[in-house]
């Protein structure tokens, strides 16, 4: 069974002298991917998750109502009454999805805040790019923390997203996954997704993807690289083969990164 109780919450046991101070700001996200739809109640003070994370099957296909239902699942499991954050793997701008490369295309021209809002009772709710909640995340608790200037932070997986953080605020909706590296989008050549579709060894993909932040880096000239995505826990197997300039470091929060950046998202009231 797994654990979800809030330490000071009414179904938990009542805290004695030596328990340690339960944490009292409290938010909510949810993580909405490919295969699952993860969500937990995040400790905002030190961007952990208290207790676990809950997991349901992303259904297939994987349109805004099914999604939505998903959702409520996931938050219903808490018993969690308040704020909402939900990622995407997609542009969201005005409350509205505009680009699903890799999800259902119904999901172009929804009002995703209608969507969740509707399906949680009418509650508040944020809803913004799967990356840029990572880069979030990763920027105020993880690999990020305390780096001054412009953090670049990149998942690789089913495709490539990125967030770009200036001192700890983001600039939304950068999609440079999409960006044309040679004759291709830097996601059709360097992706997770790619390299196993490839049977690419690590020597082979990094070429691929030094390319693509050499790109970057001549753009944006960021001060640090935060490599994201399932690929990053094996980190040490590739990421000292890449030849570019700017460092390139792994990330830390790993898979309760988007969660995270949701909740962080929807406490600072952020509206994409
Ligand atoms: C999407 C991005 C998303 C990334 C990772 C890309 O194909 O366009 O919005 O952040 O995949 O899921």
């Amino acid at each position: 069974m797994t654990d979800t109780s809030v330490p000071g919450s009414s179904d938990s046991d009542v805290a004695g002298p030596d328990d340690p101070t339960p944490p009292t700001n409290l938010g909510f996200g949810v993580d909405v991917g490919g295969s699952g739809i993860k969500g937990g109640i995040v400790d905002l003070d030190t961007g952990e998750l208290v207790g676990e994370r809950f997991k349901v099957l992303t259904p297939q296909p994987a349109t805004p109502e099914a999604v939505a239902r998903g959702v409520a699942e996931v938050v219903a499991h808490f018993d969690w009454t308040g704020p909402v954050g939900v990622t995407l793997p997609g542009v969201v701008t005005d409350g509205i999805m505009r680009t699903a490369a890799n999800i259902d295309k119904a999901w172009i021209g929804t009002d995703v805040y209608d969507l969740f809002s509707g399906y949680l009772g009418g509650r508040q709710v944020s809803v913004l790019n799967d990356a840029d909640a990572a880069g979030m995340a990763e920027d105020a608790y993880g690999a990020g923390k305390g780096v001054a200037g412009v953090v670049m932070l990149l998942t690789f997986g089913t495709g490539i997203g990125s967030a770009i953080l200036i001192n700890g605020t983001l600039v939304p909706n950068t999609e440079l996954g999409h960006l044309q590296v040679g004759k291709k989008e830097a996601e059709h050549q360097a992706s997770s997704r790619v390299r196993e579709e490839k049977g690419w060894s690590y020597e082979k993909w990094t070429e691929k993807v030094s390319e693509v932040l050499e790109t970057y880096e001549a753009l944006f000239w960021p001060n640090l690289f935060i490599a994201g995505g399932g690929i990053s826990r094996k980190s040490d197997k590739w990421i000292p083969l890449l030849t570019n300039k700017t460092p390139v470091v792994p990330a830390t929060l790993l898979n309760t990164a988007g969660i995270v950046g949701a909740a962080m998202a929807v406490a600072q009231g952020l509206k994409t």
